[in-house]
Order: structure tokens, then C-alpha cells, then sequence
């Protein structure tokens, strides 16, 4: 089935593709490499996340980074936070779009986030009525949406209790997330039809990692499910510096080239993205992604 003809590309490079280079990106280099996707076209950037400065020293200056990078026009930017502290500090930023990162297994939120999902979300239930009413667009992202290195396979209907409780706070946006890159595409089709009819007004993006190259694969066959929204990383960056096979996420730019040759508007110039990949490479290095083996059976 084909999908739709123009999708919108999120880059979370700035966020999922910085948070685990250990040498530190000065505050004004971030905010010109996202000055350079911006030119390209990319119109959506999670520019950094509100945690812990200990646990990831690199997003430190969330604050002051988006100090420098808020004003330009036409560009949305979105901070990840893990908890009400990263909350706070978000809000206090000015920060106007958010997205809050849940586990869908207790293991993956664990290591990620130092507490189980139920108390994620009871942390959700309490506050989120408060964030929708403070003008602030929240999207609800479930990490090891499709599947966990502990845990295996995670039942749709743990999915949907998740995002039962990010729909029963607000018209909050559901982002599901491959964490690991563990998911296939049938895994995808198995999945993603099943949580459009359950909610069948939600809005929707899905966060792919490419960790065993079915990346592109995997967007591919979310797009044919519908999909409309795709969050990727410049370069290829990526991974959680807490999830047991961390890897990078699919490429923005190989994504862009998909999606062209499909006849699919994304609104992003090819080369324009290619030359500021290199640019971004030349400051990261050009050390590829990590790439790891596959967690055996899930
Ligand atoms: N930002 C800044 N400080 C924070 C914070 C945040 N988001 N969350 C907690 N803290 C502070 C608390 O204020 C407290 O400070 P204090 O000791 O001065 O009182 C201290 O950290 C401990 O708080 P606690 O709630 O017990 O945190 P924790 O040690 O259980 O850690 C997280 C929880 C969420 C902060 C931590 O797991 C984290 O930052 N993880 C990062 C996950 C991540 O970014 N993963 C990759 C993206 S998916
Ligand atoms: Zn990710």
C-alpha cells in the first residue's frame, strides 16, 4: 500500500545523535550545525534534552543552547525530558514543544531513566494536565516501543496502556521508538495498524535506529503503514548512552534519498543536507555509529 506523499522529517541528531560523543560540542558550534539543517530545510529539531548533566554531560547546556537558536523563524524546536525535574527546567527555558521519554518495559526505563514505567506515568498522570495547559505541546515518546533486549517482544497491549495515559492528559503526539534497532518490517506492520485503530485520532512518528542496517527498511515500511512523521539523526549519530546495544539512528540524509526516489516531499534539499553532513562530521569525527551485535532471540 503506498503511503503518503509528503512526510516531515524530525532530526534528533542534535539530541539522540550528540548525547553520547564524550568530547563536548561547544554551545555555539551546536547551535551553527543546526543553523545549517535549518538552511537545508529541516524544519523540526529535538535540539537537546533537559536530564541529568551527570548522565549526559554533553546536553548540558540545553538552556543556553536554546537561548541561542530559538528565534529563528519557521523552525520548530522540541526538548526531550525524562522526568519532572527535566520538566521544570524546560519550562523555566521557555522551551514550547517537549517531548517525554517512557519505557515501554520496566528494564529499558530502568537503566534509562532509574524507575520502573509505572512510575513514569504516574509522574505523567499528575503533571502532564499542567503542561498541555501551560501552552506547551507535549509528545509522548515510548522508548523499546518495538522490542527490548531483556524483556523480548513488548505486547501491544502494554503500547497501548502507555499511550492511554499521554492521550488521557491532552492531544499529546505519540512518537514509538525502535531504541535498539531491533525491530523489522514486519515487525512494523505487525505493530503500527493495530495502534492506529486503537486510537485512531492520534498523531503519530516513529524513531528508528540502524544498529542492524534494516533501518531504512523499517521506515519504509512504517511509511507504507501510514506513517507520516520520521525522526532521524544527520550523520547517522545516535544511541542511548543507557540501552545495552546502543547504535546509531538512521540517517536523515539517507532517509531524504528514500523518500526522493519515491516521489515523496520532504521539504529537505539533498544536497544542501549532504554538505551539512559532512560539515558535522568534520566536527564530530568521522568515526561511523557504533555498531553492534545483535542481543540473540529478541
Ligand atoms: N535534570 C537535572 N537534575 C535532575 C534531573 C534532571 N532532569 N532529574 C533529577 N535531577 C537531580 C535531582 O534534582 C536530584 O538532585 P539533588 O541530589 O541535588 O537533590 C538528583 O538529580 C537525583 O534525583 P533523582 O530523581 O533521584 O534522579 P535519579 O538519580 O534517579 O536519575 C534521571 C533519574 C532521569 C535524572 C537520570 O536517570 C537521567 O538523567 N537519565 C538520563 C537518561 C537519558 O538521557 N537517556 C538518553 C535519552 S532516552
Ligand atoms: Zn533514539
Amino acid at each position: 500500500m503506498p503511503g503518503a506523499k509528503e512526510v516531515t522529517i524530525v532530526e534528533v541528531g542534535p539530541r539522540d545523535g550528540f548525547q553520547n560523543l564524550a568530547a563536548f560540542i561547544p554551545t555555539e558550534r551546536k547551535a551553527e550545525i543546526i543553523e545549517k539543517l535549518a538552511e537545508a530545510g529541516v524544519k523540526k529539531i529535538e535540539f537537546s534534552s533537559f536530564v541529568h548533566p551527570k548522565w549526559i554531560p554533553q546536553l548540558a547546556d540545553a538552556a543556553d543552547l536554546y537561548r541561542l537558536i530559538k528565534g529563528r523563524p519557521g523552525l520548530e524546536l522540541r526538548a526531550l525530558i525524562p522526568n519532572e525535574k527535566g520538566l521544570e527546567r524546560a519550562i523555566e527555558s521557555g522551551v514550547k514543544e517537549i517531548t517525554w521519554v517512557v519505557g515501554a518495559t520496566d528494564s529499558g526505563n530502568t537503566a534509562n531513566l532509574n524507575m520502573t514505567t509505572e512510575q513514569s506515568l504516574e509522574i505523567i498522570r499528575r503533571v502532564g494536565k499542567r503542561v498541555h495547559g501551560a501552552g506547551v505541546k507535549l509528545y509522548g515518546a515510548i522508548a523499546y516501543a518495538l522490542g527490548d533486549p531483556v524483556e523480548g517482544d513488548v505486547p501491544l497491549a502494554r503500547l497501548i496502556h502507555v499511550i492511554e495515559v499521554f492521550r488521557s492528559i491532552g492531544d499529546t503526539a505519540i512518537s514509538l521508538a525502535d531504541s535498539i534497532g531491533i525491530a523489522s518490517p514486519q515487525k512494523i506492520r505487525d505493530t503500527i495498524p493495530g495502534l492506529f485503530r486503537a486510537f485512531p485520532d492520534a498523531r503519530w512518528s516513529i524513531h528508528l535506529h540502524n544498529i542492524l542496517g534494516l533501518g531504512i527498511a523499517n521506515a519504509l515500511a512504517a511509511w507504507e503503514c501510514g506513517v507520516t512523521v520520521f525522526e532521524s539523526s544527520i550523520a547517522g549519530l545516535g544511541g542511548c548512552p543507557y540501552a545495552p546495544y546502543p547504535g546509531g539512528n538512521v540517517a536523515t540524509e539517507e532517509l531524504v534519498y528514500m523518500f526522493n526516489k519515491l516521489g515523496v516531499s520532504t521539504g529537505i534539499d539533498l544536497d544542501r543536507l549532504i554538505a551539512a553532513r559532512d560539515w558535522v562530521r568534520s566536527i564530530v569525527g568521522e568515526k561511523p555509529p557504533k555498531q553492534v551485535g545483535h542481543p540473540e532471540g529478541t
